[in-house]
């Protein structure tokens, strides 16, 4: 495990709930940043520099849950050592990135994948299940709201563009929507146009460095803000479905409001991450039905993702630990089918992000290339 903060610890956990996998080492930022994240979690063994675990011909696979400044670094040195590889979200820090590690994968034999993680609930399994059987979407609608930015003095590596990159809001939650809706509609972002905006041209930053969700206690001084708090962005999917998205770190009482509203001729699928158990599917002819988290009544695909039964609740860990899972049965079977992000779909994610920058900058609607049209 590289990086031991927020997602880090997400992940070791994860891992103690499947089979067959040993978390044997954390590295951190320092020596003592990783013994304490190794205690706290129960792992063996710890390390101040990542590079130890890449050379260690012991270690099988590589999680990147390092600030993404680290993620174009980490996943090549882990490819090049011949490790298994799955990496935290933004893929890199712009598509130049994005793109060289699409091309490192494809070049390694190793498997590889991102951790976009909201593919893995049951009930988004359903929706794109009954998407899959019924007729195309035609509007789309959602948010990915926070509010853990709101505040002045609210402070993480995420407001510096040079560690986290360009686009933030955008770049951190929205390319979880962005990734969901190409994932459960089947269909690529072709256009875009967005606006972004900002709730704090100044922010306070802290003198001791913190982990994500952490304040400060001590000094702080003021550092302009470069990068957005909010966005809003109208999409063209393939097939001209419409779409419209709120992104926003600043939204007051909203935790973790990822929201997908999808329609088609004959259904409405709404779902929201922080009732996860729970799916509304809208009908004119005939009563709307809440579906629940149930893996006696759900669809197959839906059903293998739901393991307790209906009434005891699943969330945000279990959606995490059934990606692990699937990643590692692609570990030991190449050829499995999986779900888990590839890192052309990161890449695909970041070319989108990337193409709602410039139209914010620019003005009017800005075309998405596909992963071989950016290449070329
Ligand atoms: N998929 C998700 O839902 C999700 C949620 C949170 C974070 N993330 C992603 O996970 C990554 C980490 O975010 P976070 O919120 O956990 O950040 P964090 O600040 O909480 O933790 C970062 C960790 O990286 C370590 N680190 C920094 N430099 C290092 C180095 N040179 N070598 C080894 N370790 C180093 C730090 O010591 C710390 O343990 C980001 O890319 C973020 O986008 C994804």
């Amino acid at each position: 495990m590289i990086g031991a903060g927020f997602a880090g610890a997400a992940h070791v956990e994860a891992l103690h709930r499947i089979p067959r996998v040993r978390v044997t080492a954390i590295a951190a930022s320092s020596s003592d940043r990783a013994a304490a994240a190794a205690g706290r979690l129960g792992v063996g063994r710890s390390t101040g520099d990542y590079r130890e675990l890449i050379a260690d011909p012991d270690i099988d696979v590589i999680h990147n849950c390092t600030p993404n400044d680290l993620h174009l670094e980490v996943n090549l040195a882990a490819l090049q050592a011949g490790k298994h590889v799955l990496s935290e979200k933004p893929l890199g820090l712009d598509a130049g990135e994005t793109g060289r590690l699409v091309a490192a994968a494809a070049d390694a034999s190793a498997t590889t994948g991102v951790c976009f993680n909201y593919r893995h609930y049951p009930m988004v399994a359903e929706v794109r299940e009954r998407l899959g059987q019924g007729p195309a979407p035609h509007l789309v609608q959602g948010t990915y709201l926070q509010d853990w930015l709101l505040a002045e003095d609210d402070w993480n590596w995420r407001l510096e563009p040079e560690r986290a990159g360009a686009a933030r809001a955008l770049g951190d939650i929205g390319s979880h929507w962005i990734d969901l809706i190409q994932h459960v509609t089947g269909r690529r972002v072709t256009r875009v146009h967005g606006r972004t905006g900002r709730l704090h041209d100044t922010r306070r930053r802290p003198s001791e460095r913190t982990l994500t969700f952490e304040r400060g206690n001590g000094a702080s001084e003021p550092v302009p803000v470069r990068t957005e708090d909010y966005a809003t962005v109208l999409l063209e999917l393939d097939g001209g479905c419409h779409a419209v998205l709120t992104v926003s770190q600043v939204s007051p009482g909203m935790r973790n409001r990822l929201s997908l509203h999808i329609d088609t001729a004959d259904a409405g699928y709404v779902w929201n991450q922080e009732r996860p158990n729970r799916l509304w599917i809208g009908r004119r002819d005939r009563p709307s039905e809440e579906v629940v988290r149930d893996p006696a009544s759900l669809s197959p695909p839906a059903a293998r993702l739901a393991h307790y039964p209906a009434g005891h609740q699943e969330g945000w860990p279990d959606a995490l630990r059934n990606l692990v899972d699937d990643f590692y049965v692609r570990v030991r079977d190449p050829g499995h089918p999986s779900d888990v992000a590839t890192f052309a779909d990161a890449h695909q994610v970041t070319l989108t992000v990337e193409a709602i920058l410039r139209s914010a900058q620019d003005g009017g609607w800005v075309d998405v290339p596909g992963e071989a049209e950016a290449a070329a």
